[in-house]
């Protein structure tokens, strides 16, 4: 039987991790997949995380089934967080919410979801998007479309471009919107775009969804929140995928949350019997540790406190690199303008540059990101700036 199958095209960004791990250089350089990394080019386990671990290794008392929906307490305290303590307390009798497997899980589970609503369901994707969020959305047999997002000239959004497309949508398609720090580009929408975003999908009938797979990593938590919220109190039907791998640094615990609005409180009890037996037939259940690990933290004033102190300076390590990284180019003679970098938000900016500018840097400097230039900012340190610098510089100049 399975002689039919055929080998699957690596995916870009695994595949990239993989090269980066092979390479011998002692100067290379990982700017490919979206983990945070500190100074020294590590991904610690954050203090707040560490310490919560052993609390649950004192307080845990079972190993039972926790049942599809995940733990209640922990879907109320990052649904909380998310949505802000008296939005949530407003909206809950609308919500049905489930911890998931990472922010993959809620993406698929909202699909497979969405596909129980309509098998016909068409999902518009930013262009460009997560490379993942197609084949999340996708292989659960949605169709999609794109609309017009980045504009590489001036490194912001095409976004009255971006609006026609949606304009085109027919009532019942999905948009797909990322919360903040959109992943590849890092150009957000402002909150009037956020806005006028909310009146065209009330307009034209349309289903938001959000992924907000990094909030606390483009100007701070609540910041981070503000489109989400505002869509979230406006919207009668909305679906929110988030995930803990980068602002709790929890990437291979897989925690997230998913979170479906319904219209009325009628109406969510059924959604969440809906969502409930999907994920019952898909995975049955969540995994515990890393949301126990988040429930802990959010529950625990100190922990809290400190939680939110290294987060923020992982934010604004990452809004520093931005700003030398646009200054160092600069001030080592680059020609082209990179200042869109430090107006960014969060690990992600394309340089710009094409995919075979991207492979010499990878062959010549063992500098590695995914070929549409997309870098992990993140991933830059007072070490390789300079070495990155140069490369770069050099391979523009030389191709
Ligand atoms: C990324 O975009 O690099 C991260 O979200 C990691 C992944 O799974 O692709």
């Amino acid at each position: 039987m399975f002689e039919v199958i055929q080998a699957q095209p690596h995916d870009a960004i695994l595949q990239l991790m993989a090269l980066y791990r092979q390479d011998p250089n002692p100067h290379k350089v990982d700017l490919g997949v979206g983990v945070y990394k500190d100074e020294l080019g590590n991904t610690p386990i954050m203090q707040a995380v560490d310490r919560a671990q052993r609390i649950l290794i004192e307080q845990e008392l079972t190993k039972t089934y926790i049942g599809p929906a995940g733990a209640p307490q922990y879907n109320q305290l990052i649904s909380q967080l998310i949505l802000g303590q008296s939005l949530y307390q407003q909206l809950s009798n609308r919500l049905a919410v489930a911890q998931t497997p990472g922010g993959c899980g809620a993406l698929r589970m909202a699909a497979e979801f969405l596909k129980s609503c309509s098998p016909d369901t068409t999902v518009w994707v930013s262009d460009p998007t997560w490379a993942n969020h197609i084949p999340l959305l996708g292989g659960a047999g949605l169709k999609i479309q794109t609309y017009a997002y980045y504009d590489h000239a001036s490194g912001g959004i095409q976004f009255d471009k971006m609006m026609s497309a949606l304009d085109a949508a027919k009532t019942g398609d999905v948009v797909l919107l990322h919360g903040c720090c959109h992943n590849p580009s890092g150009a957000d929408l402002n909150l009037e775009q956020w806005k006028a975003v909310t009146e065209l999908v009330q307009r034209k009938g349309l289903l938001p969804f959000v992924d907000m797979a990094y909030q606390g990593l483009g100007d701070g938590l609540d910041e981070d929140a503000a489109g989400v919220r505002y869509l979230a109190e406006q919207v009668p039907e909305l679906i929110i995928a988030a995930s803990c791998s980068k602002n709790f640094g929890l990437y291979r615990e897989r925690t997230g949350v998913l979170l479906i609005l319904s219209a009325n409180a009628e109406q969510s009890l059924n959604t969440a019997s809906q969502l409930f037996g999907t994920i019952r037939s898909h995975y049955s259940m969540p995994p515990n540790h890393g949301a126990a690990i988040v429930e802990v933290i959010l529950s625990n004033g100190d922990l809290r406190n400190l939680w939110q102190q290294e987060l923020g300076q992982m934010r604004r390590r990452i809004g520093d690199l931005r700003v030398q990284f646009n200054q160092t180019l600069s001030q080592q003679g680059v020609e082209q303008d990179f200042s869109f970098i430090e107006r960014q938000k969060g690990m992600f900016s394309f340089l710009g540059i094409s995919a075979q500018q991207v492979h010499r840097l990878r062959d010549e400097y063992s500098i590695y990101m995914v070929d549409s230039s997309r870098v992990n900012v993140a991933g830059l340190s007072s070490q390789n700036l300079d070495y990155v610098c140069k490369a770069v510089i050099n391979v523009l100049k030389t191709s």
